[in-house]
């Protein structure tokens, strides 16, 4: 199989081909993730979470995510590589530009940033300097204080319908993907039909074109933090790494994960 590319991704979703998608943050799981067929390989900021130990993704810097992208770099061979914009550093447009060619030349095709609003001026600024650029909307953990919590976003109509504006807005702004996490599944599947783009759910229903989750929830591993609705455990039934990210794969392909049951209506 030849390498992701950009242009493969928006091919995917018009040839209904769903695209499976999960966290790593080293090179021994990339290269297992890459061998089991896994689309593209996340460096979220969830490191700081499920790396670091700390409570929030807020700690988590542009060098953490720099040296975790090059880790993850030298194991990949045909998956396409993602990095998180961590909390702040794409605050303003010219930070979000130095952290992302960081991350670039550590090994990555594309960066991802959460929300709309100010931060479509930053999706511009990347996109017009040929970075490649993943959108973040629904629960967007670096929101975690103004929000009191992680919690499902989108459930009344309004919180729905400007969920919906802010994922035509961000497509608009230059966005190849979008990232839609927590949402019930109707909302994620109009948000689908809406884009061109491909959207990657986490908590988001069977009806986006792909699906993430992170590889240490995946895995079965005890987060030390409740473990959310959406998650399941891949390592149960596979018996070994390898066996839990192709059977992962395989569910998002077929669209037999998520189910009703790691899904909110
Ligand atoms: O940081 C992360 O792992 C993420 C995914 C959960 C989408 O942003
Ligand atoms: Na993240």
């Amino acid at each position: 199989d030849k390498p992701w590319t950009v242009p493969g991704l928006a091919a995917a979703k018009r040839e209904g081909r769903k695209l499976a998608m999960l966290t790593c943050y080293d090179a021994g799981f990339a290269r297992t993730l890459d061998a089991a067929g896994i689309d593209l390989v996340l460096v979220g900021d969830s490191l700081g979470m499920v790396v670091q130990g700390r409570d929030s993704t807020l700690p988590v810097t542009v060098a953490d995510i720099a040296y975790h992208t090059a880790c993850v770099a030298r194991g990949l061979s045909r998956a396409l590589l993602v990095s998180d914009l961590p909390f702040a550093a794409d605050a303003d447009p010219a930070r979000a530009l130095e952290a992302s060619v960081a991350f670039l030349q550590a090994g990555a095709g594309m960066v991802k940033l959460e929300g709309a609003g100010h931060k479509l001026e930053v999706i511009r600024h990347l996109v017009e300097r040929e970075i490649p650029v993943c959108a973040h909307l629904g629960l967007t953990p670096q929101s975690v204080l103004r929000l009191g919590g992680y919690k499902v976003q989108g459930r009344d109509e309004a919180a729905a319908a400007r969920l919906r504006e802010d994922a035509r807005a961000v497509q608009a702004a230059g966005a190849s993907m979008l990232v839609l996490e927590c949402v019930p599944s109707g909302v994620a599947a109009a948000i689908t039909a809406d884009l061109d783009i491909p959207t990657i759910g986490i908590g988001a229903g069977p009806g986006c074109d792909g699906q993430v989750l992170v590889l240490h929830d995946m895995l079965g591993l005890d987060s030390g933090h409740r473990r959310p609705r959406f998650v399941k455990d891949f390592l149960a039934e596979g018996g070994s790494v390898a066996a839990a990210a192709l059977a992962y794969a395989e569910a998002v392909r077929e669209g037999r994960f998520p189910d009703a049951e790691h899904a909110y209506a």
